[in-house]
């Protein structure tokens, strides 16, 4: 039987297949810094002896630092072909930890129930987010945790009106396209731009003033602390994908609102002034 054409192949799965083409040319992306910032309020010294379970782990950027917080066991779901480079990545910190992975849609896998659920960057990338929360839920053990992280609507302006019209161009276009002939001449401006943003909130009165009320302030000086190549491959992921929802604070407290949810435990965080962080407990009954 031969392959669907491209266009006929779930809008998920062709996300997945346009990720996988960026994430099988990486290593591992992130800091310790970033891992222990992404995951804040939450501890990572109580990730210890847990049972952890990431949905959507790219090439296992996030997985390599879990690793190193001694859970029980790591588990991963990830739609695009990128087991063996993520494989490849978490070689160093195998040991640490039991470490199952797998190929599969979050969707419809059932891999039982956690004491950490998290997905991070990957609902605002569904065809369905909500099918995704749900997901999320679905898995997280009674009384244990999840933590989330999505594009906000609020805060991004910017990002829908320039950068989306043309990442529904580019998501069509080949992957060395996007990648070298527009993501990173596209990124260089913004690049320049960050850190001109960095060096003038270092500056007092007016310039600090200044540079407060400019696009992106917030997520230009997080971002602005790495090198190049990061703000290159943040621009390449942001166009290369098919599909991408800016959620609204209204929708994340929906999702928070679920029956399942225990509302004493729930947070919700406005991140880098353009993306929500959130999370809390599944009821304990
Ligand atoms: C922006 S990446 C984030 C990866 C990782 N969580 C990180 O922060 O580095 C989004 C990932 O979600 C995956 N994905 C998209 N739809 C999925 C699905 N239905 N099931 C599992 N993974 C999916 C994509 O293939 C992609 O690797």
């Amino acid at each position: 039987m031969t392959a669907p054409p491209l266009d006929d192949q779930p809008t998920d799965q062709r996300t997945a297949d346009a990720f996988a083409s960026s994430w099988n040319r990486v290593g591992t992306v992130y800091t310790r810094e970033q891992f222990d910032e992404w995951f804040r309020p939450l501890d990572p010294g109580e990730f210890e002896k847990q049972e952890v379970l990431e949905l959507g782990f790219g090439n296992g950027s996030l997985l390599y630092h879990m690793a190193t917080c001694s859970p029980a066991r790591l588990v991963g779901v990830e739609l695009g072909d990128t087991l063996e480079q993520t494989r490849a990545n978490l070689a160093a910190v195998a040991e640490k930890t039991q470490l199952e992975l797998q190929q599969g849609d979050l969707l419809t896998v059932d891999l039982g129930r956690f004491d950490l659920v998290y997905c991070i960057g990957v609902l605002h990338h569904l065809d369905d987010p909500s099918a995704g929360f749900d997901a999320v839920l679905r898995h997280t053990a009674p009384g244990q945790r999840f933590h989330c992280w999505v594009y906000a609507r609020e805060g991004n302006l910017v990002v829908r009106s320039i950068v989306e019209p043309i990442r529904r161009v580019a998501c069509r276009l080949p992957w060395w396209f996007t990648k070298y002939g527009l993501a990173l001449p596209l990124v260089f401006p913004y690049f320049l731009y960050a850190k001109a943003l960095s060096k003038l909130s270092k500056g007092t009165g007016g310039l600090s003033r200044l540079a407060k009320s400019l696009p992106l302030y917030e997520y230009s000086l997080w971002i602005a602390r790495r090198r190049f190549a990061f703000f290159h491959h943040v621009a390449f992921d942001q166009l290369v994908t098919p599909q991408t929802t800016f959620l609204s604070q209204a929708q994340v407290l929906k999702w928070l609102r679920d029956s399942r949810v225990d509302p004493a435990t729930t947070y919700l965080i406005f991140r880098n002034g353009n993306s929500w962080k959130f999370g809390g407990r599944r009821r304990a009954d």
